[in-house]
């Protein structure tokens, strides 16, 4: 079986977080033998949002695609630059007048990937269904694969492309759902947004990886990469304090797969 690994990694949380992809992301995907790797960044930015410069700084690290969730809109001047980058993604699930994309198509290691990027709407923000967003989307990426397989059956290349989900979402049930829903479609389903990794990954019954939260890259001993301090006191006080990204046990969390090139159905998945 020829198989293909791919690495996702959680939200990348302000200065800590970018360090450790800076100076972990090239060897993790070599240790691994990545073909290629997801970054979310929505937390980039000191906590909120994502910059140019940080943008490229991912992706000069290694990252191939960078997803985001409800944070990527902090910084309005990036706006535009989601317009113009086809490789940093928004949530698909917001409505179309929204600048930017959530689907990213790219080739890698001779095989076509989907990466795409949906949003949770249980404890968030009333958006478009992820479910009948992820439904319309794989319904366009099939009809372009039932025209790839007539060529591929000439070529002898395989038809893809290889799906994998960055679900940005705070619910675990709403997690779990759009897992199953989507099993046998996607190679891979991984949870972001809560900064917390489960250690719920599994192959689900009809091949797709699936993980609730591939937990976040930046301060671990912290409140979700965040300085404690003012977070404690938001909770105990109810008044809003300023929060600052926190720098204590920095680390990366995330996971590899290991997919069938031949199907697009996983075979392994582990926690990083
Ligand atoms: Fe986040
Ligand atoms: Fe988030």
């Amino acid at each position: 079986m020829e198989t293909v690994t791919v690495l996702m990694i959680g939200d990348v949380v302000g200065e800590a977080g970018m360090a450790l992809v800076k100076e972990r992301l090239r060897p993790l995907s070599l240790e691994y033998g990545a073909a290629l790797t997801v970054v979310n960044g929505e937390n980039a930015a000191a906590g909120y949002g994502l910059t140019e410069a940080l943008a490229n700084e991912i992706f000069d690290a290694g990252a191939d695609i960078i997803t985001s969730g409800n944070h990527i809109w902090e910084k309005r001047e990036f706006w535009q630059y989601m317009d113009d980058n086809e490789r940093v993604l928004r949530p698909a699930n917001y409505p179309p007048q929204t600048c930017g994309r959530g689907l990213a198509l790219i080739e890698k290691a001779g095989l076509s990937f989907a990466v795409i990027n949906l949003q949770g709407r249980k404890h968030m923000t009333a958006i478009d269904c992820p479910f009948k967003c992820f439904d319309s989307i794989y319904e366009t990426l099939s009809a372009g694969q039932e025209t790839a397989k007539n060529g591929a059956a000439q070529t002898g290349t395989p038809p893809c492309p290889i799906i994998l989900v960055d679900f940005h979402a705070e619910a675990s049930d709403e997690k779990e759902a759009l897992g199953l829903y989507i099993d046998g479609r996607a190679a891979v389903i991984a949870g972001t947004h809560t900064h917390v990794q489960t250690a719920d990954e599994k192959i689900l019954p009809h091949g797709t990886a699936y993980i609730t939260d591939l937990g976040m890259t930046g301060a671990s001993g912290a409140v979700i990469g965040m300085k404690a301090e003012p977070c404690v006191s938001r909770f105990v006080s109810h008044i809003q304090a300023r929060m600052e990204c926190a720098s204590e046990n920095p680390a990366l969390q995330g996971i590899a797969v290991k997919i069938d090139a031949a199907n697009g159905r996983s075979v392994e998945i582990r926690r990083i």
